[in-house]
């Protein structure tokens, strides 16, 4: 069975869905692959490697010449429209927003798995992309944090005199924001952290932060390990809660979300007046209709603060697993030759959908959505067109 490659068509994508070690792993199943010529290049991973590894390289490939397509963001309709039925897709589908592809998977009868659906349980883990590619986003923060801001993270006791380490303040602290609270304590910072979930103290402090315990009197701990959307009285309250911290900070990390919901809005410009200038605010959320009030995906907004003239560095963070192409590809990758392995038998792939891991990740198999969300989400008509209000008499 040949196991297919491409370069990802969008533009600023640099990731790969096969390296040359995923590709050996794939290889050693009996499976054939074929990688599309410089398809790693963006990611650091050159031809030679691939074809060391045992992957047939060609300049073009045909997608309705393979039986599995890996491939990191969804696929185009166009694209899917050239598979050929039966055929395995495997990669982030995003179906919440992408109903076109969805459709087209199930139209043309392709299997398709969404990385996005893999169960979040412990058997699951090393196929888990959401959780490989938040790792990568929480790190690559702090990175960010460190390079705008115009002080040290550590505490230095030199001869001209005591530097106290910066405050790092985390909100969210799923996976990017536990590993955010990782590495800016790595770097020397102090760190405080913030979440709404209920298991997340133990979480923070075992990473090493300090938890930031807020009197809500209200418990968001919603299905799945995952938070709930507070209500906008509860939202008013966490933003009151959170100013004073807020201000005392010298990094923030914002990470909140919500499954399927925009980011819960945590930090108001308001928040932000008393800030230090020089502070630095990371969104991370910025491209979900972010987590701070003013971020713009892929843009610094210097917010002024204070008398004095000073701003406040408000970093809208985007596309950022492909910043990092490199350690983002190698852990996607692996997440994908995992979810293949598990369901490669006798050199063929054959998913089993016994298995909870399989099932949870299809979403569409055979002509039908199995994915019961997307189904319901597709099937539902379509929302009405908001009424436009009749032009006023006299009105130009
Ligand atoms: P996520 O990306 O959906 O959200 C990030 C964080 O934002 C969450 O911790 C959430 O509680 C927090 N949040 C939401 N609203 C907030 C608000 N108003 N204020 C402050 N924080 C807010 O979550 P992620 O990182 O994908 O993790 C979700 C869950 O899945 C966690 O419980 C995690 O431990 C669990 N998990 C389990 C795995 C496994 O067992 N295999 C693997 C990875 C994650």
């Amino acid at each position: 069975m040949i196991v297919g490659v491409l370069k990802e068509p969008i533009s600023g994508e640099n990731r790969v869905a096969a390296t040359p070690e995923s590709v050996k792993q794939l290889v050693g199943e009996g499976l054939s692959v074929t990688v599309q010529k410089g398809a790693g290049v963006a990611a650091g991973y050159p031809d030679d490697a691939y074809k060391a590894a045992g992957a047939t390289l060609a300049a073009t490939v045909d997608p309705g010449k393979l039986d599995v397509l890996a491939h990191v963001r969804p696929l185009a309709p166009a694209t899917i429209k050239k598979l050929k039925k039966g055929a395995v897709t495997m990669g982030l589908a995003s179906p919440a927003s992408e109903a076109a592809a969805v459709k087209a998977l199930r139209d043309q009868k392709v299997t398709a798995f969404a990385l996005e659906l893999v169960p979040r349980i412990s058997r699951a883990q090393s196929m888990d992309a959401l959780t490989s590619q938040a790792l990568v986003a929480g790190y690559r923060c702090v990175i960010e944090g460190a390079l705008r801001l115009p002080r040290f993270f550590p505490l230095y006791m030199t001869a001209a005199g005591t530097v106290p380490p910066a405050t790092v303040l985390i909100l969210g602290a799923g996976v990017a924001g536990l590993q955010a609270i990782a590495t800016a304590k790595r770097l020397g910072a102090k760190v405080n952290a913030y979440d709404v979930r209920s298991a997340s103290a133990d979480e923070v402090r075992s990473m090493g932060g300090t938890f930031i315990e807020l009197e809500m009197d209200v418990s968001a701990d919603g299905a799945g390990g995952y938070a709930k959307e507070l209500a906008a009285d509860r939202v008013q309250r966490q933003q009151e809660l959170l100013t004073p911290y807020v201000t005392a900070a010298d990094v923030i990390i914002t990470t909140a979300a919500i499954p399927g919901r925009p980011a819960p809005r945590l930090i108001t410009s308001k928040m932000m007046k008393d800030m230090k200038p020089g502070s630095v605010i990371i969104d991370l959320a910025a491209e979900t209709g972010g987590n701070v009030e003013g971020s713009k995906p892929g843009a610094d907004v210097m917010v002024p603060v204070g008398a004095s003239g000073g701003t406040v560095t408000l970093v809208g963070m985007k596309d950022v697993p492909s910043s990092m192409a490199y350690d983002a590809s190698r852990l996607f990758a692996k997440n994908v030759s995992n979810l293949l392995t598990l369901m490669t038998k006798d050199k063929k792939v054959a998913p089993d959908f016994d298995d909870e891991v399989v099932a949870g990740a299809c979403l569409t198999h055979d002509g039908v959505i199995r994915h019961e969300p997307t189904a319901e989400a597709l099937a539902a008509p379509p929302k009405a067109e908001p009424k436009k209000a009749a032009p006023k008499k006299g009105a130009k």
